[in-house]
């Protein structure tokens, strides 16, 4: 059987999950695209911090290697920050190779130009990871496109941020205690400043924004505020009137154009997001045929994020090898685990 050749950048929480879910799920994506999923390379940046998943992977420190690797179909961006990932996938796409990132600062920053380069290349890029974890957010906003347009996106984008407010509420802990959790479960960026301060969040709605309205916010007029200054005292107060702290992101095409504000608000009961509770994300979209869908689902961590770069993997090589169409039904059960809720 002939294989897909994947180069992974990066393997910390998302690119281990990646790399579990290629081996978890092998017969399962055989099935589906009529290949082999091989993973015969892993890009780090300490070499000696880390050990080879398997004897016939390059693991290396060195990009060269990787993007002169005989064989390589895709490469899969689990690496952090702007530079120099951007570079990587510049080559990697002029190479010809698939690209699928999870870097959602590196695409808020350079997802349009990427975009360009991919169609003059001919190559798919798959992004669906950059926004909510394993909610398929990106498809769903696609597919709603097809005969919507899209006026309004909210969300809880961080799961770090939900995952601290629900534990000040639930256990009354100081923002830094709960803070230190969400680091030790692996859900907050190497630099938590990113999660806590709304950069993380905002980086994403530009993601949508550019998706949903064709264009991004303009960044210096857009609301940015953190949740570094809510206090446990305010948290009980707001709660014993029935009120709870939620970091929402939003974006709006309005007639002065894309308003955007990532902020924390206080929610009731009758709110959606009142219930979306710990790293759980949660999005609401407003199509003007469909009216508004939400969807919540795991915002962070290693397998829901290993999910939606798989799924991109999934969708581009049946995008691009139509023969590679199952003749067989896959195997396993096809139930989601997101639950749906309409507001
Ligand atoms: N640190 C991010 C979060 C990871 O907490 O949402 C997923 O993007």
């Amino acid at each position: 059987m002939s294989a897909i050749h994947i180069a992974l950048l990066g393997y910390g929480t998302v690119g281990k999950g990646v790399y579990q879910t290629v081996q978890s799920h092998q017969k399962k994506l055989q099935a589906l695209l009529g290949k082999e999923v091989k993973i015969v390379g892993i890009l780090v940046k300490n070499i000696n911090k880390h050990t080879k998943p398997d004897e016939d992977v390059l693991l290396t420190d060195d990009f060269e290697k990787i993007i002169t690797l005989d064989q390589l179909d895709v490469v899969i961006d689990a690496i952090v920050g702007t530079d120099p990932c951007f570079t990587y996938l510049q080559q990697a796409i002029k190479r010809g190779c698939h690209v699928i990132t999870a870097n959602k600062e590196m695409f808020a920053h350079h997802g349009g130009q990427l975009k360009q380069l991919a169609s003059e290349n001919g190559v798919s890029l798959g992004f669906e990871a950059t926004v909510a974890g394993g909610i398929p957010v990106i498809q769903t906003i696609k597919q709603l496109l097809n005969v919507n347009n899209v006026d309004k996106v909210q969300g809880i984008l961080n799961g770090t941020s939900n995952f601290i407010l629900t534990k000040m509420r639930e256990e009354n802990l100081p923002f830094a205690s709960a803070l230190k959790l969400a680091q030790e479960k692996g859900y907050a960026e190497a630099d938590p400043t990113n999660d806590v301060d709304g950069y993380d969040a905002f980086y994403k709605a530009v993601i949508l924004s550019e998706l949903a309205f064709g264009e991004a916010p303009n960044w210096d007029e857009s609301i940015r505020e953190g949740i570094r200054g809510i206090t446990p005292e305010q948290v009980e107060i707001f709660s014993s009137l029935g009120f709870r702290f939620k970091h929402v992101a939003s974006i709006e095409r309005t007639v002065s154009g894309i308003q955007c504000t990532v902020k924390p608000v206080l929610v009731n009961v009758q709110h959606p997001f009142y219930h979306v509770e710990g790293v759980q994300n949660a999005v609401s979209i407003d199509g003007d045929i469909v009216g508004n869908i939400s969807l919540q689902g795991p915002g962070a961590g290693m397998l829901p994020t290993a999910s939606a770069v798989i799924e991109d993997l999934a969708h581009i090589n049946r995008k691009n090898l139509p023969e590679a169409f199952p003749k067989q039904k896959p195997e396993g059960n096809d139930a989601s685990t997101l639950s749906f809720w309409a507001i």
